[in-house]
C-alpha cells in the first residue's frame, strides 16, 4: 500500500481535523498561533494544501482573501468544508502532486505534512516554489518535530508515566516501524529540501503543540 493510499484510507473515513481539542474556542487558539506565520507575507491569494473540514479557515481569515483554493485527498472532510462554507473553491487533490498555473502569495499546511514521505515531500516543495510568486512563501505548519520524539512517546510530554521497557518498546516501534502520527523532520534537514527548491527557511516552535514546529519558507 503506498503512503497516498494509506492516509487516504484513514482520512476517508473522518470528518473532523483529529486537534488535541476539537471545539471554536480551540480553533481559534490555533489560528492566532498560526497567523503570526503570515506578517509580513502578502496575503491576497492562498493555495491550501490539506484544507481539511475547514476548521481553521474563517479563523485564519482565508475567507477574506481574494483568491483561495483548498486541497485535500479526503472527500469527508472537504463535504464538511463545502456544507459549512459553501462558496469557498476547495478541491480534491495530493500536496505533492497539485500544480497548477500558480500565481500564489502563501502555500499553506497546517499538520498536513506528517502525510508525506520523503519523496512526497520533495515534489511537494518543487511543486510549491513553482507555483509561488517571488516575495511568497510555503508556510507549513504544525511539523512533526523529530527531536521531541522520544519526550512526546516516552518522555516529558507524557502526563501518565509509563515504565521504562514499555516507554521504550512505543519508541522503538515508532522509529522503527510505522509510525501512527506519520514522518517526522528537522529545521536541517527542511532547510537543505528548501535550499534545492530554491526557498529560504524560517523555523519557529509550536506554542500548543510543543512537539511540533512551523516553517516559513520564502521565495525570494
Ligand atoms: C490533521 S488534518 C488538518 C486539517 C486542517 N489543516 C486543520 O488544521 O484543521 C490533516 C489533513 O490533511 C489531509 N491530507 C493528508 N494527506 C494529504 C495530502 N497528501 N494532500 C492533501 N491533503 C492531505 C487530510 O485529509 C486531513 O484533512
Amino acid at each position: 500500500m503506498s503512503e497516498l493510499d494509506r492516509w487516504q484510507a484513514y482520512w476517508s473515513r473522518q470528518s473532523v481535523p483529529g486537534h488535541r481539542e476539537e471545539s471554536e474556542a480551540h480553533y481559534r487558539a490555533l489560528a492566532e498561533e498560526l497567523r503570526l506565520l503570515l506578517i509580513g507575507l502578502p496575503t491576497g491569494a492562498v493555495l491550501e494544501m490539506g484544507c481539511g473540514n475547514g476548521a481553521l479557515y474563517p479563523h485564519l481569515g482565508f475567507d477574506r482573501a481574494a483568491r483561495y483554493r483548498g486541497l485535500d485527498i479526503s472527500a469527508s472532510m472537504l463535504e464538511v468544508f463545502r456544507a459549512r462554507h459553501p462558496g469557498a473553491d476547495i478541491a480534491e487533490g495530493s500536496a505533492h502532486t497539485y500544480r497548477d498555473a500558480g500565481g500564489w502569495d502563501v502555500i499553506f499546511s497546517n499538520g498536513m505534512v506528517q502525510y508525506l514521505d520523503a519523496g512526497m515531500f520533495r515534489a511537494h516543495l518543487a511543486n510549491a516554489a513553482a507555483m509561488l510568486n517571488q516575495g511568497g512563501a510555503l508556510v507549513m505548519g504544525s511539523v512533526l518535530w523529530r527531536c521531541m520524539r522520544y519526550d512526546l512517546t516516552v518522555g516529558d510530554m507524557r502526563r501518565e508515566g509509563l515504565s521504562l521497557p514499555v516507554g521504550l518498546a512505543k519508541w522503538l516501534k515508532r522509529v522503527l516501524w510505522r509510525d501512527s502520527l506519520g514522518h517526522w523532520h528537522s529545521w536541517r534537514g527542511v532547510r537543505a529540501q528548501a535550499r534545492a527548491a530554491g526557498l529560504e527557511a524560517s523555523f519557529y516552535g509550536s506554542m500548543l503543540y510543543p512537539y511540533r514546529f512551523h516553517a516559513v519558507l520564502r521565495k525570494p
